[in-house]
Formats: structure tokens, C-alpha cells, sequence
């Protein structure tokens, strides 16, 4: 298998040696490492292994990688060492002209591995007697992947799965770009991945599929990356013979256990479970008058004999429901403890769904008696696509800043068979950072974005320097320009991409339309989730909860989400409401524009492919902050009827044509805006 690579870089080395031009398409991600110059000696100090034997299969890879890239005149011993970092942890320690990665796994010393090829690129070289000892936050480092099993991706925008297709089996053809997909994760520690929708097909657990499954987790499983499947729950009455889905049904409970132990027959290190239930017209235990606890309950145990989990999402909103921000927590509170031990609640990070900027899930601080992990969003559903680049870690580390990780975390994955994985160079700075983060929570972003920088392009200071705080500025500036202070869901009915806060087509569910969300009015914009209003600041606790309900002390970057503030009304800051609004809108444009100059000076340091590609994204991310100023400021000046503060530029559009043109993209492309007015 390893062979291959070999064969890659080998090619690879010598083009570049021949001085030809050697045209760069991404796909090599934050694994561009130069092939060794010499070969270090690999001594496996563990006498009782056999390489070839699956269960060691993870050090015949670290060998191979090992010997392609230690580019230094060290000897490598490496040992499975019962002292030493369990639980895919590792120690690195330098020794006179002998380096020493020890695990209690083979897997950690893959991990250990892949983390010491990283300092070397990154120009990070151990000192003599020093040591390192990583071990995961995380037990469960997961990638979502929302790919359907015709091959299409809900919220993809960097091309079809990878995985599955109408057409024949695309596993086969596939196997290459498996392996390297397989490599990549566990470069950066994630050890499984959950391979379809959580808008399940019930054909995901048909015998063919269930075959496909096995071809996919072979691929993966010598790289530490085990495989789950997410399940629709009314599959037994789809599928079976069962004329119910009910979980306390007896018919039911042994169908599922007969999928479990198909299942595991072929593939006997299955992971488990992800499921969607009850959500956005899901399947679930509620349709039959059960709860969310039977539901998971009944496939924990199903499962358990096998050592597989259940990761139940709480993603979970009713139409016609006054806040569906308190609603998972209305929901799910009531069963804390009440599932079983192989059950982990999947929370996403905010409570409506994966914007630009929320408050932290409520969940997350009460939840005490029941496993619970995160989910991120890692493909920019509602942070401008692949076109935008938006570095998420500053946003995910506002969760991981107050809540421990240690069961587990799930990124829904940005990943499609473009041929830079991703759509944009860009956008794999967020799949690394998941994967770093899942790793180490405490990592903080600006580390992780230095360490992606170096490996993805290069370690020229007058690059890093200036990408590295463009990076670190861009979440904050992509919620200045789409949703500031608060403001949420003012998404394009439809796709997620562009503005429409006026969007509420006669006769939608009322909370799939942005006035829901935004609540503006003559008096002033803002939902009033203070105890006078749908009361969900009581979901927190306190000191949170006080701080939240009080305008003067709430935050101002959650202003709009807990309060309806009047349009005249001064902040804490001094200035009024939609001053304020404003002058952030605008700061957002021009942090946007500033990026783009930026990276127009970067040219000199790195190829022009990738630089012309994010080029253009970068342009349009730009006019497009434009857009989204123009048209949340036109949309809110009809409620405010208040002009632009002095300082403040004129709109560069008009609010019926920006009402007129859908602002969509053609993700592969980025198409420039120039067509539009
Ligand atoms: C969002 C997204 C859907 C997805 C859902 C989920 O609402 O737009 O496409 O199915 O989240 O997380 O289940």
C-alpha cells in the first residue's frame, strides 16, 4: 500500500530536481514534506512484533513514512511500551543521534510519527535530552460526512463524495484517494469517520451497502480511522419485514440487532451509530410516542456486545416553537442520565445552528450526567461556502475555551473530490484545525494556523507572517460583514450563501425565515430571550444567565441575540444601536478589502496556481462583504428610517436590486461578482 507513496514522491522529487515546473493543485494538503536526502536507520525495539500482522500494521507505516522524510542523520527506535502514553499517546525523545517514539499502541506511534515529520517541517527540531508526551483531549475525533449515497453532499461545495455513487462502485477507483484521505486524518489524529448523512437513507443499511462499508473500513483501518454510518431509524420498516419502527417493539429491537451483528460480522471494528431523529422531518422515536431515550437506548444495546457506540444528535427544533433556541435543551434536560453509558449526546456548538457567531450551547454547562460531545461545522454552510476564507478555529475555540472535550468531537466534513479536497486551498486550514483541536484542545489558533501555514506553504517569515493574521482576523471579520452583535439566520432562503434578512415567502414555517430571527421593527431589532421575553438566558447558568438578561452587561457580540434593542438606544459603547450596526458593518467591509490586499503582495512567496486561486476568492469575498453590508443596512434602514452616520459610505447598491439578484456562486469557480450591478 505505503509503496505507493513511495512511488508519488519519488516521482514528485525528481521533477522538482529536473527544475520543471510542477504545477500545484492542493491536493498534497499540509503533507508536502521534501523527500529525505539520506535514509535514517528505523529500529523497532519491540521484538515481539510482527509488521506484517494487521494489528501492527500502523508501525510497517510510520516506518515507511519515517524513512521518506526524517531528513536528518538519527537512528529511530521505536517501541510499544505498556509504560509508556496510552490511549493514542505518545512520547518523542532525543537521545545523543537517537530519537525514541514510545506508545502503548502502534496506532500512537503512528501518531508520534506523523507529529515528529511535523516539527521537522515546521522547523521545530528536538534538542538533545529533550522530550515530548502528547496525548489526545478526545477519545472520539470524528469527521462527519453528509454525502449521499448517490454522491451528492448537503452543504458540500468542493464536489461530489468520495465515497459513494449511483454509478457502479466508485470504491475501487477510489482506493488511491482513500489512502491519501485515510493518511491525512491520521496526520492530524482523527481516528474515525462517519461516512453518510445524518439524513439518512435507509439503503445506507442494505446488504450492498453494508459490503461497500467493509471495502471503505479496510482501507481505512491500518491508518487508525475507524468507520460509523449514520442510520435513519425508520430503516426496520423501510428495509424489513417490520411493519413499525417503534423502539419498544419486539419485531423492531430484533431487527436492529440482527443489522448490528451483520454489520460487525463484516466489519468487526465497526464504530456505531450517528442518528437524526425527529429533526427537520427525521424519523425518530417520537413518531411513536416514545422518547429520545428509548430511541437511543434501544440501539445502545443493540450495539453494546460489540463495543459500538450511539452518537445522538441534539439538533432537534419544532415548528411554531416561540424560541427554537431553547428547544434541545427543553428537550433533552429532562433525560439527563437516563442513557445509557454507550450513548454520547452530539450537541452542536450554538443552540439554532452552526452561524456565523453563537452563544454557547446551553447544553453544554448542564448536561452533567450524560456523555456529551460537540459538533462542528467544519464546510461553511453559513460562513460563504469555499469561496470565503474564513479560518474557524478562533470560532470553535470559544467553545473548547469552557467546555472539555474528553468524550469526543465531530466535524462535519469540508471534503468532496475536487482535487484540492476542499474547494479552496484555504478552506484546509479548518479540516487541519479540527483535527489539531480534536487532538489538543488547548492548542491555541494562532499556533495552529503558524504550523498549517508552514507545512501547506511555506516557512518564508514574509509569508506566514501576513497570512497567519489575515487568518487569525477572519472569522471575526465574516461576522462583522454578515451578523454582527448577535444577529442570526438572515441567510438566503434556499442556499446559505448570501443575504436576505427580508426573506419570508407567505406561508413557510415562520423559523425558516429571517424575521424570526432578526425581529426588526420600527422600535428597534433583536430577539428578546430575557426572562421578560422567551426566557432561554435561563437555560444558563450563573453567573451567565444574570449577565445575559441585563442589557448593560450583556455582551456586545451577543447583543441582538438575547435583546430587542431600540434603534436610538445607546450602548455601553456610547454610540446608538443603529450607529453601532453601522460602523461594524462598514469595519467588516474594510477588514475584507484589507485581506485582499494582503494576499495580493503574496504572490513572490508561493506558486501561482494556488495563489491565483485564492486570489479570486479572495477578491470576491470582498465585494461580496459589500453585498452584505449593503443589504442588511438597506433591509434594517426601512424599520429605522435613520440615515447613515456621517463617517459611514454610501451603499454601493440599492435595496431592490439587491432584492432582485439572488446572491448565489458557482462554488468550484467563484465566479467574479462583475455580472451582478
Ligand atoms: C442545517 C443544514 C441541513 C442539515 C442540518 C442538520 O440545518 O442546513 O442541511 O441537515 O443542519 O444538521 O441536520
Amino acid at each position: 500500500m505505503m509503496k505507493l507513496y513511495k512511488r508519488v514522491a519519488i516521482a514528485t522529487l525528481l521533477v522538482l530536481q529536473a527544475g520543471i515546473l510542477f504545477a500545484e493543485d492542493g491536493h498534497q494538503l499540509w503533507l508536502r514534506m521534501p523527500l529525505a536526502a539520506n535514509i535514517v536507520k528505523i529500529v523497532v525495539d519491540s521484538p515481539q512484533i510482527d509488521e506484517t500482522s494487521p494489528k501492527y500494521q500502523p508501525i510497517a507505516i510510520a516506518r515507511e513514512e519515517l524513512e521518506l522524510y526524517v531528513n536528518s542523520n538519527v537512528e529511530i527506535h521505536l517501541a510499544v511500551d505498556a509504560a509508556a502514553p496510552a490511549d493514542d499517546g505518545f512520547s518523542i525523545t532525543k537521545n545523543g543521534n537517537s530519537i525514541f517514539i514510545k506508545s502503548a499502541s502502534a496506532q500512537g506511534l503512528l501518531y508520534g510519527t506523523y507529529h515528529l515529520i511535523r516539527l521537522q517541517t515546521i522547523g521545530k527540531t528536538l534538542k538533545n535530552g529533550q522530550s515530548i508526551v502528547e496525548k489526545p483531549t478526545s477519545s472520539l475525533r470524528l469527521l462527519n460526512h453528509w454525502d449521499n449515497l448517490n454522491g451528492t453532499i448537503e452543504r458540500g461545495f468542493a464536489g461530489r463524495s468520495i465515497f459513494w455513487s449511483n454509478k457502479g462502485d466508485i470504491i475501487d477507483q477510489n482506493e488511491t484517494l482513500l489512502i491519501e484521505y485515510a493518511r491525512a486524518n491520521a496526520s492530524i489524529g482523527i481516528n474515525g469517520t462517519v461516512l453518510n448523512n445524518v439524513n439518512a437513507s435507509p439503503q445506507m443499511l442494505t446488504s450492498e451497502r453494508i459490503d461497500q462499508t467493509k471495502r471503505i473500513a479496510k482501507i481505512l483501518d491500518p491508518y487508525g480511522i475507524k468507520v460509523y454510518l449514520s442510520v435513519n431509524f425508520a430503516s426496520p420498516r423501510a428495509l424489513g419485514d417490520v411493519s413499525t419502527a417503534d423502539p419498544l417493539d419486539p419485531d423492531v429491537i430484533r431487527w436492529w440487532q440482527n443489522k448490528v451483528k451483520e454489520i460487525y460480522d463484516a466489519i468487526p471494528n465497526f464504530g456505531g451509530f450517528l442518528v437524526k431523529a425527529n429533526s427537520e422531518g427525521e424519523p425518530g422515536p417520537q413518531d411513536f410516542g416514545r422518547t429520545h431515550v428509548d430511541g437511543a437506548n434501544m440501539l445502545a444495546d443493540a450495539l453494546k456486545p460489540y463495543g459500538g457506540i450511539v452518537m445522538w444528535r441534539a439538533f432537534v427544533y419544532a415548528a411554531n416553537s416561540p424560541d427554537r433556541a431553547c428547544q434541545a435543551y427543553e428537550e433533552f434536560m429532562p433525560f439527563d442520565g437516563k442513557f445509557r453509558d454507550n450513548v454520547i449526546l452530539q450537541v452542536k456548538n450554538g443552540p439554532v445552528d452552526f452561524q456565523p457567531r453563537e452563544p454557547i450551547h446551553p447544553l453544554f454547562y448542564s448536561m452533567k450526567h450524560t456523555k456529551v460531545m460537540p459538533e462542528f461545522q467544519i464546510t461553511q454552510e453559513y460562513l460563504g461556502e469555499s469561496v470565503h476564507s474564513v479560518f474557524l478555529a478562533p470560532m470553535w475555540k470559544e467553545l473548547t475555551d469552557v467546555f472539555k472535550m474528553t468524550e469526543g468531537v465531530a466535524g462535519v466534513s469540508n471534503i468532496g473530490d475536487s482535487q484540492n479536497w476542499c474547494g479552496s486551498d484555504m478552506a484546509q486550514a479548518n479540516w487541519y484545525a479540527f483535527g489539531r483541536l480534536a487532538w489538543n484542545q488547548n492548542l491555541t489558533s494562532q499556533e495552529i494556523a503558524d504550523e498549517w501555514i508552514k507545512q501547506t506553504f511555506t516557512t518564508n517569515k514574509k509569508f506566514v507572517d501576513p497570512v497567519k493574521k489575515v487568518m487569525l482576523g477572519s472569522h471575526e471579520a465574516c461576522v462583522k460583514y454578515m451578523m454582527p452583535m448577535g444577529i442570526h439566520h438572515i441567510f438566503a432562503g434556499g442556499h446559505h450563501y448570501g443575504p436576505e434578512p427580508w426573506y419570508a415567502p407567505r406561508g413557510l414555517r415562520a423559523d425558516w425565515t429571517p424575521p424570526y430571527y432578526h425581529k426588526a421593527d420600527e422600535f428597534g431589532m433583536g430577539f428578546d430571550r430575557t426572562t421578560n421575553g422567551s426566557n432561554n438566558v435561563s437555560q444558563y447558568p450563573e453567573p451567565l444567565a444574570s449577565q445575559y438578561n441585563d442589557i448593560r452587561r450583556c455582551p456586545e457580540k451577543y447583543l441582538l441575540w438575547f435583546h430587542h434593542v431600540g434603534w436610538t438606544q445607546k450602548l455601553t459603547c456610547g454610540e446608538t444601536l443603529w450607529n453601532r450596526l453601522c460602523h461594524i458593518y462598514d469595519e467588516g467591509v474594510r477588514e475584507a478589502e484589507s485581506f485582499y490586499t494582503t494576499w495580493q503582495k503574496m504572490a513572490p512567496y508561493i506558486d501561482a496556481e494556488r495563489y491565483e486561486q485564492l486570489r479570486i476568492r479572495y477578491e470576491r469575498q470582498a465585494k461580496d462583504a459589500w453585498w452584505w453590508r449593503d443589504a442588511c443596512l438597506l433591509y434594517f434602514q426601512t424599520f429605522s428610517k435613520l440615515p447613515f452616520p456621517k463617517d459611514c459610505p454610501p451603499a454601493r447598491h440599492d435595496l431592490e436590486t439587491l432584492k432582485k439578484y439572488h446572491l448565489a456562486i458557482d462554488n468550484y469557480t467563484a465566479a467574479p461578482i462583475d455580472q451582478l450591478p
